[in-house]
């Protein structure tokens, strides 16, 4: 495996690569990262993973300084999975001021909404990586639902080369999504998060049994995680394709969730099925 810091020496190594999958993240990584490489491994003969903590999608209040940045121990895990690592300084992918920025669809909804510009550094960050590593396949995880959608809609829309897979979320034994951010929980708060998930099986099973009344069901919930000391966000039912409201008869359903445990924000989502 191969570390590899700057532009000009990754198209060196990559070119004449004709099978790449690409795997972007910002590094500390957990098992659902390295889920995500062995998938990539299955779409490519060259795996390249980018490790680089983008300061174009944090807010001006958010964790972008304690953002855990543990660069060894990643390449430690990353060791026979991944081909090449690509970990730029913030100079190399951002040489002078971003002034050229994508602003996909939802970007002021679900998360954008709490999150001004999120979506925004997300798109310019991964069309730069893309761009970079011109990979055939790039895998992002469902664990961040609206991510994967943006990123969906820019490969479209933008008409770049590369199929986009989504890897199902890996959780823990609770339930609670894997999470970098999981890290900045209290033991107390640990054992509360995961309340986020137990919460969106509840809404799952009520769906599965025929509950039709969205709103009402999103309202519950708010309640139970407010009850139980969360500061909610949102929690959303929408389409999977589209991140719609849904329309009655909708089949392909997602619940989205944002809420707050004390300072650590933590996202879930599940996907619901109804029989047409
Ligand atoms: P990061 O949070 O490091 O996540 C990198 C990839 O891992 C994303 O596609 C994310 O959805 C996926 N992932 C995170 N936790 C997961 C879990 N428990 N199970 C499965 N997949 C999981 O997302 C980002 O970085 C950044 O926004 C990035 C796309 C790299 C752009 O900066």
């Amino acid at each position: 495996m191969q570390l590899i810091s700057t532009v000009e020496e990754l198209r060196q190594r990559l070119c004449g690569e004709t099978s790449i999958a690409f795997v972007p993240t910002m590094g500390n990584l957990h098992e659902g990262h390295l889920d995500l490489v062995r998938i990539a491994r299955q779409h490519g003969r060259c795996v390249v993973v980018s490790i680089f903590v983008n300061p174009l999608q944090f807010g001006a209040n958010e964790d972008f300084g304690k953002y855990p940045r543990t660069l060894q121990a990643d390449c430690g895990k990353l060791e026979g999975l991944a081909d090449v690592v690509f970990a730029p300084t913030e100079r190399e992918l951002y040489p002078q001021p971003q002034q050229v920025t994508v602003e996909p669809p939802s970007a002021n909804e679900l998360c954008g909404a709490f999150r001004p510009g999120h979506f925004r550094g997300v798109a310019t960050v991964v069309l730069k990586l893309l761009n970079i590593v011109q990979p055939q396949v790039a895998v992002f995880g469902k664990k961040d639902y609206q991510q994967l959608y943006v990123v969906r809609q820019v490969a479209a829309q933008l008409n770049l080369p590369v199929e986009i897979v989504g890897g199902e979320t890996v959780r823990a034994p609770d339930g609670l999504a894997l999470s970098s951010r999981n890290q900045y929980l209290s033991a107390a708060g640990r054992t509360k998060a995961a309340f986020l998930y137990r919460m969106l099986v509840g809404m799952q099973q009520a769906m599965l049994g025929g509950e039709r009344d969205y709103p009402k069901l999103e309202r519950q919930a708010v309640e139970a995680l407010t009850a139980r000391g969360w500061q909610v966000d949102y929690v959303a039912v929408r389409t999977q394709v589209g991140l719609a409201q849904p329309e009655s008869g909708e089949c392909g359903l997602v619940i989205l969730a944002a809420a707050r445990l004390g300072e650590t924000r933590l996202i879930d989502n599940l996907e619901v099925c109804l029989k047409g």
